[in-house]
C-alpha cells in the first residue's frame, strides 16, 4: 500500500452520512468562506440551548483574544444532560466497563442525577463557587465524569490531571491554578490488581497549599489516610445529596476548564477552554467527524486526563446525546483482543485511539480481530500522532474489514476540537495523511519566512488563519505566554496568525499530511511532552552538571526520550546502570513514568555554539543515527561531536 493509494468512502454508508458527499462538504466550506459569522452564528443557533440568546458571533477587536457567541448565556452541564432528558432519560448516556469487566450502563436520566447531587455536595460542602479552580485527579471510572459536568454545572473551573503524574507535577498545577479542592479516588484496578492515586495527592498538598479540601471516591477500597478537616468520602456524603442543583447561568465565554499541556519551554502552561464555543465544536466533530447515529454506541480509549478524552469522552458524546464508553482497564490486558471483545460486547460503531495502541496491537495480536465480531464497526479513527502506513494498513483491513473509513484526526489540547480530518462520508482518504480542514476552520500550511501558502511537497508551518470557536482563549495567568506562544512565529498579510507548533505539507490534490512539531515538544506514546521539562527534572539529580533531551523514532511510542547527561564527576561513571536506574528515578517523581528516558547516554559535553547555546539538531541527528551534516566547526569544541557518536554508536 503506498502513501498515494486513495480509498473511496464507503457507498452505502456515505448515503446516510451527515456528510455525504465531497459536494457537500466544498458547499459547508464556501458557505463558512463566504460568510464566516453567518455560518458559525447559525450553528449555534441550531446546535446549543441558550438560556439568552448571543448578540455578536465573533468579537476579534482585541485579537488575539477573541469571543465568540457575547452576550450569549447557557451551561455547558444543560447541553449535555438536561436537554435530553425529553427524549432520551433512558438511553444509555455512559458505558463503564471496568478493569476487571465490571459493566455499568449510566442513563441519561441517571447521569442527571449524579452530576446534580456531585454538584451540590461540592457547592455545600465545599463551599465551590463559580470560578472557582477544581482539580480532578481522578481513575477512568464515570465519577471522573460526573465531577467535570458537576463544576461545569455550577461554573467551577475544573483541571484534570492525568493520574500518570506525580506528586510532583500535580503540586505545580494545583499551585498555578490555585485550586482550591481536588477530586481524586483511593485509586483504581489495573490488570486486576489495585493501584493507588490518593497517596500521591497527599504528597503533593502541604500546608501552604491552596487546597483546603479533598474529596475522595473510593473505588477500590483499600486503606487510605484520613487527614481530618480536610479528606471526605464521597460514598458518604453523595448519600443525602438532592437530585437538583440548578443550574449556573453561565455566559458564553465564561471559562469552562483547564487543561495544562507541554510547551517547548518552561513549565506546563494552563490552556483555557471557555464555554458555548468549546461545546458547540465538540458536539459538531462528533456529528460530523465520527457521524454517531441515535442508536451508536461510541467508544474512545483515550483517558480522561487528556485532552481528547475531555472533547470526545465526556463533552462532544454527551453534547449529542451520544451513548459513550469508558474503559478503566488496560487495552492489551488480559490479551491483545480486549478491544475486540469490548467491541464485539458492546456493539461498538465508532472507535477512536491513538496510533502508538494501534501499533502495539497489531505487534502483540496481529491476528485477534478475527476471533471477534467487529461487523457493527462503522468509523475507525486515530488522534495524537502521524500514524505510519504499516499500522494504517493493519487497522484499515483487519479490524475495519476494509469497509470503515479511517478518520486520521489532527487536532491539539489549544484547538479543543478536530481541525484537520477526513470526513467519513464524504473525504477520499490516503494512508496516514489528516486531508482536509474540516468546514468552518480556515487552515493553511504557510512558509514562514514569506507567510506565503506552501508550495506542493514544501514543509512549512501549519497555521490556522482565523478565529474558531473552541480556540484555546489563554494560558492561564500568563496573557503575554498565550500571545507569544501562538501568534509569535508567522504573519500573515501582516496579521499574526495562529501557528500549532507543526509542520505540515501538500501533496498535489491539496492534502495536508501532518509532519510533527517542530519545535522541542515530543510525542510518547501520543503523550506531549516538553524536552525542557525533562531536562528541568534530569537537572534535579545531583550528579548532573549539563543535559539536552530530544525525541528519537520509536518502533511503538512513535518517539522515545533520549538524553544526554554531563556528569558532574570528571572520573566518568563507576556504575552506568545505577546511575541510570537514579536518574530515571528523578524523572518518576518530578514528572512520572510517563517521562522516563529510553535512552540515557553519559557525554564528555554538549556541542555548543561559542555563545553557549546547545545544538539541539545535531543531538537529534545522532540520537536517529544519521550523518551529521551541520557545519560543526563553529562550535566551541568541535571535537565532542565525533566522541558522542562513537559512544551512542557504541
Ligand atoms: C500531534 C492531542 C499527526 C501534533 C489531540 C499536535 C498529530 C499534538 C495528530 C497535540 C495527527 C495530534 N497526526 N500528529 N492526527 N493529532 N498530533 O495537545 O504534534 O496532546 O501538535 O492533543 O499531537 O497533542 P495534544
Amino acid at each position: 500500500m503506498s502513501e498515494k493509494q486513495i480509498f473511496q468512502p464507503n457507498a452505502e454508508f456515505a448515503k446516510n452520512a451527515n456528510i455525504g458527499s465531497m459536494d457537500e462538504y466544498n458547499a459547508l466550506q464556501n458557505k463558512a468562506i463566504e460568510n464566516y459569522e453567518g455560518f458559525w452564528g447559525d450553528y449555534a443557533k441550531e446546535k446549543l440551548d441558550w438560556i439568552e440568546p448571543f448578540t455578536n458571533v465573533l468579537d476579534e477587536s482585541k485579537a488575539p483574544f477573541v469571543k465568540w457567541f457575547d452576550g450569549g448565556k447557557l451551561n455547558v452541564s444543560t447541553q449535555c444532560i438536561d436537554r435530553h432528558l425529553d427524549t432520551r432519560k433512558n438511553k444509555a448516556a455512559i458505558i463503564f466497563e471496568g478493569d476487571r469487566g465490571d459493566v455499568q450502563t449510566i442513563t441519561y436520566l441517571d447521569l442527571y442525577k449524579n452530576v446534580n447531587r456531585f454538584a451540590n455536595l461540592l457547592k455545600e460542602d465545599f463551599g465551590v463557587q463559580k470560578g472557582d479552580r477544581v482539580v480532578i485527579y481522578m481513575p477512568m471510572i464515570p465519577e471522573a465524569a460526573y465531577a467535570m459536568l458537576a463544576c461545569a454545572r455550577i461554573g467551577a473551573i475544573h483541571s484534570i490531571v492525568f493520574g500518570g503524574f506525580s506528586s510532583e507535577a500535580l503540586k505545580d498545577r494545583i499551585e498555578d491554578a490555585e485550586a482550591k479542592v481536588v477530586i481524586t479516588a483511593d485509586g483504581a484496578f489495573r490488570k486486576e490488581k489495585p493501584y493507588m492515586l490518593k497517596p500521591v495527592v497527599d504528597a503533593a498538598i502541604d500546608d501552604n497549599s491552596p487546597v483546603k479540601k479533598v474529596l475522595v471516591v473510593e473505588r477500590n477500597h483499600e486503606e487510605v489516610t484520613w487527614n481530618k478537616g480536610r479528606d471526605y468520602s464521597y460514598n458518604e456524603l453523595i448519600k443525602n445529596k438532592s437530585t437538583h442543583c440548578e443550574a449556573e447561568v453561565m455566559d458564553s465565554e465564561d471559562p469552562l476548564f483547564l487543561l495544562y499541556t507541554s510547551g517547548s519551554t518552561g513549565k506546563p502552561k494552563g490552556v483555557q477552554h471557555n464555554s458555548a464555543g468549546y461545546i458547540l465544536w465538540a458536539q459538531m466533530t462528533m456529528e460530523w467527524v465520527f457521524d454517531v447515529k441515535e442508536n451508536d454506541t461510541y467508544w474512545c480509549t483515550a483517558d480522561v486526563g487528556w485532552i481528547t478524552g475531555h472533547t470526545y469522552i465526556v463533552y462532544g458524546p454527551l453534547a449529542m446525546g451520544a451513548t459513550t464508553v469508558m474503559f478503566e482497564g488496560v487495552i492489551t490486558y488480559p490479551d491483545a483482543g480486549r478491544p475486540w471483545s469490548m467491541v464485539e460486547n458492546h456493539r461498538i460503531n465508532q472507535f477512536y485511539t491513538a496510533p502508538t495502541a494501534i501499533r502495539v496491537l497489531h505487534k502483540m495480536g496481529e491476528n485477534e480481530p478475527k476471533k471477534y465480531d467487529l461487523s457493527s464497526l462503522k468509523v475507525l479513527g486515530t488522534v495524537g500522532e502521524p500514524i505510519d502506513p504499516p499500522a494504517w494498513k493493519w487497522y484499515y483491513e483487519e479490524v475495519g474489514g476494509s469497509k470503515c473509513a479511517i478518520v486520521d484526526t489532527y487536532w491539539q489540547t489549544e484547538t479543543g476540537g478536530h481541525i484537520i480530518s477526513p470526513l467519513p462520508g464524504a473525504t477520499p482518504i490516503k494512508p496516514a495523511c489528516a486531508t482536509l480542514p474540516l468546514p468552518g476552520i480556515i487552515a493553511e500550511i504557510l512558509d514562514p519566512a514569506t507567510g506565503e501558502k506552501a508550495e506542493v511537497g514544501e514543509t512549512g508551518y501549519m497555521c490556522i488563519t482565523r478565529p474558531w470557536p473552541s480556540q484555546i482563549r489563554g494560558v492561564w495567568g500568563d496573557e503575554e505566554r498565550y500571545v507569544k506562544s501562538y501568534y509569535g512565529d508567522v504573519t500573515k498579510d501582516g496579521k499574526a496568525v495562529y501557528f500549532t507548533g507543526d509542520g505540515a505539507r501538500y501533496d498535489e490534490d491539496g492534502y495536508i499530511t501532518i509532519t510533527g512539531r517542530t519545535d522541542d515538544v515530543i510525542n510518547v506514546s501520543g503523550h506531549r511532552m516538553g524536552t525542557a521539562e525533562v531536562e528541568a527534572a534530569i537537572k534535579k539529580h545531583a550528579n548532573v552538571a549539563e543535559v539536552a533531551v530530544v525525541g528519537k523514532p520509536h518502533e511503538l511510542k512513535g518517539e522515545g526520550i533520549f538524553a544526554y547527561i554531563v556528569l558532574k564527576s570528571d572520573d566518568g561513571v563507576a556504575d552506568e546502570v545505577a546511575e541510570m536506574k537514579a536518574i530515571n528515578s528523578v524523572i518518576k517523581k518530578e514528572i512520572g513514568n510517563i517521562a522516563v528516558c529510553d535512552d540515557i547516554v553519559f557525554a564528555p559535553g554538549l556541542p555548543k555554539t561559542r555563545s553557549g547555546k546547545i545544538m539541539r539538531r545535531i543531538l537529534r541527528s545522532i540520537a536517529k543515527g544519521e550523518a551529521i551534516t551541520q557545519d560543526i566547526s563553529t562550535l566551541e569544541d568541535p571535537s565532542v561531536v565525533a566522541k558522542i557518536e562513537a559512544m551512542v554508536k557504541g
